[in-house]
């Protein structure tokens, strides 16, 4: 039937449900299975009949997450089963003593069975739907009065408006975290900090500070997710006897759930997923700071009850901290590929968390005069997930009078031009160009690095070494190495092995397509997405260096700033002098042809949705997205029978269990690196 003679609540009713699904496709699961403009013509129509029908607009429609007016104060709510903390345990004898009373109190059951999950940094909130449909949200508060953030929580995207399947109870009040990754937490700062705005002091901060705002708008705007780790009440219909079937449950019902719980036994069992949490805590995408043991029987936790304000059968083992201080010994300026100028902390070298530091970043000028760091202060500094080491401020009680002020430079320490600060821009930079020898050192790492042109065999250390001996002096250098096989062969640490690797390694990065060379050109604000957009709009690079600002502003992303650097990078005659001897001497195909063919060959897993579950050794999960991206995959969270392969790491999780179930194949680490080697699927793909 066609939509429009449809009864109007018919198809609300549909296109709620539709919406629903691909949000939860979308946003829960990593996986869409329509286009964005597919899905943004269909919430158009959503809009377009409740404005025609407002009697039938109801507020679990996806029209509704936004758009709540500014609260004047937050409204409290108590919470009618009170929100607990939990027990810390620090060393290992604080958990055999947790175990041994749980034990205990079931009457000597040897072997008791935990749920094991991440502790997540982030804001406990509870979630209250009744007959599926999102009610109430509220903080924890005090744990037995917290605050009405019901308009903000809805923002979410993550967070179902109404939970969709069998068996939703009439009241189902749920517990999670509200936290904010990684990425969108340094993306928030970074955009501070250039807006000369102060800066959030860590990822929890941002995620409490942004559900705390009177007006929900503020909190639509800012990169908030949310998991969800349990259930306050449930009232109607047949709870689940374990956390574990509990977890599964919520999960089917489109509730965010963290992947990476998993069933244990015993104090061995909580031991290996802490120590294998911990290893795993710094490429995770968001914040952990310990991991948390439940017993899994509800029927026993019934038994155990509660002492004080935490239960007695749940505990969080927690992680040593990252934040550590230590001695500033001075700071040095960095140049980087575009002459901004990065403050670095030379810091006496510390442990964090298993790793020395021995510099962290002061971003800019700015942040430094901010945080007044001067030679001789102690230093608080932290790491936090794969970001750069960073000081986070000055310990004052430990400042010694003696303390030094620290002089910013005003003329570049590589080269001595002078280093100016435009208008509004945080960024302070040498005006030196590609006479800075530190800027051309920046942007030749760049250009061969694994996302841009990918030479292997050519690292940060060889670049050096290839810059002070005047081999390369620009990026067309590169291409001429093999004129100087002999020297290459006769320079420190490298044998005639290396050396025809590193050649064939240059040879090979001919092949890659315009959107990479494009991105490896380091063309300011252009990055990955920026350059394939461009590559795929205009073809070749001479139609891309003759389009005016006009045609540059039509492609995805590019604004006027952008289309400017654009511009000016084709217009400098070094660059164009750079770009002609590529041309000639690299003799790279993507100028005068489409680079779609080449693009195409080179990704036999164009199309193909592929999934990465349990430890990695020989690369990081974000590696290995990117690579198997390079192929053309697109990486997806989640399993189902359109999968074309699961990735089966160390410890995987219940994804191995599914995709087995659902007879998708299943690759090994080795299978993966062969085929991101070889280009070719392991046999039987
Ligand atoms: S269970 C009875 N599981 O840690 C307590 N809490 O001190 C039930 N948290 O504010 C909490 N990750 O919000 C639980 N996987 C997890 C958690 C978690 C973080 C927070 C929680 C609470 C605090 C407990």
């Amino acid at each position: 039937m066609n939509p429009s003679e449809q009864d109007p609540r018919q198809r609300l009713a549909e296109l709620r449900d539709r919406l629903h699904y691909h949000n939860h496709r979308y946003h829960v699961l990593d996986d869409p299975e329509i286009t964005d403009a597919e899905y943004d013509r269909l919430f158009a129509e959503l809009v377009e009949l409740e404005r025609q029908f407002p009697e039938h607009v109801r507020p679990d429609s996806p029209s509704q997450r936004v758009g709540a007016k500014p609260v004047s104060r937050f409204v409290e709510v108590p919470h009618e089963v009170p929100m607990l903390s939990l027990d810390n345990l620090f060393a290992d004898s604080d958990l055999m003593e947790f175990d041994r009373r749980c034990r205990e109190g079931l009457g000597g059951e040897e072997g008791i069975r935990y749920c094991a999950e991440p502790k997540l940094d982030g804001v406990a909130v509870s979630l209250r739907y009744q007959h599926g449909v999102l009610q109430r949200a509220a903080t924890r508060g005090d744990g037995r009065v917290g605050e009405d953030v019901t308009a903000q929580l809805r923002t979410i995207a993550v967070i179902p408006l109404c939970l969709a399947g069998e068996g939703i109870p009439a009241l189902l009040e749920l517990r999670g975290e509200v936290y904010m990754p990684l990425a969108g937490f340094e993306a928030w700062n970074q955009a501070a900090r250039e807006r000369g705005e102060k800066p959030f002091a860590n990822p929890r901060n941002a995620a409490a500070g942004s559900l705390r705002q009177l007006d929900p708008q503020v909190t639509a705007g800012r990169p908030l997710q949310f998991f969800c780790h349990g259930v306050g009440q449930w009232e109607g219909g047949n709870p689940p006897a374990t956390h574990a079937a509990m977890l599964e449950q919520l999960q089917a019902w489109r509730l965010p759930v963290c992947a990476l719980w998993e069933t244990v036994v015993g104090v061995a069992g909580c031991l290996d997923y802490y120590r294998r949490m911990e290893a795993k805590r710094a490429s995770l995408p968001y914040e952990i700071d310990g991991v948390v043991y439940k017993l899994d029987s509800l029927v026993a936790r019934e038994r155990l009850g509660f002492v004080a304000r935490s239960p007695r059968w749940a505990a969080a083992h927690k992680f040593a901290p990252r934040e550590v201080s230590t001695l500033l010994l001075g700071v040095d300026f960095q140049v980087g590929r575009t002459g901004v100028l990065t403050p670095v902390a030379r810091l006496q070298p510390v442990s964090v968390g298993g790793v020395m530091l021995s510099k962290a970043t002061l971003h800019n000028f700015q942040e430094l005069l901010r945080k007044d760091v001067r030679v001789g202060d102690t230093l608080w500094v932290r790491r936090a997930g794969d970001v750069i080491p960073e000081v986070v401020g000055v310990v004052w009680e430990r400042r010694p009078a003696a303390a030094a002020a620290i002089i910013l430079p005003t003329h570049c320490p590589a080269c001595g031009a002078v280093v100016v600060q435009a208008q509004g821009e945080v960024a302070a930079r040498c005006v030196g160009g590609l006479a800075c020898p530190a800027q051309r050192k920046e942007g030749i790492k760049h250009f061969i690095s694994r996302r841009a042109m990918n030479i292997e065999g050519m690292g940060e250390r060889m670049v050096t070494l290839l810059v002070e001996e005047g081999l390369v002096q620009n990026l067309a250098d590169i291409f001429t190495l093999s004129e100087h096989r002999e020297r290459l062969i006769g320079l420190e640490r490298l044998g005639e092995k290396s050396v025809d690797n590193l050649l064939l390694a240059i040879e090979l990065s001919k092949q890659r397509h315009l959107g990479q060379f494009l991105f490896a050109l380091g063309i300011r604000d252009v990055g990955e997405t920026i350059a394939h957009n461009l590559a795929r709009h205009f073809g070749t690079l001479s139609q891309l260096m003759l389009a005016d600002r006009e045609a540059l502003e039509g492609v995805a992303e590019v604004g006027p700033v952008v289309a400017e650097h654009l511009r000016q990078f084709f217009q400098e005659s070094h660059n164009i002098e750079v770009l002609n001897r590529l041309r000639r001497i690299a003799g790279t195909h993507w100028w005068d042809f489409p680079s779609s063919p080449p693009m195409m060959e080179s990704q036999p897993l164009a199309g193909k949705t592929v999934v990465l579950t349990g430890t990695l050794h020989s690369l990081t999960r974000q590696e290995a997205k990117v690579r198997l991206e390079g192929l053309g995959a697109k990486v997806s969270g989640s399993v189902s029978d359109r999968t074309f392969f699961v990735v089966v790491g160390e410890s995987p999780g219940s994804k191995r269990q599914r995709a087995e179930s659902l007879g998708v194949r299943l690759l090994t680490e080795a299978d993966l690196l062969s085929l991101l080697e070889s280009k070719l699927m392991p046999d039987g793909c």
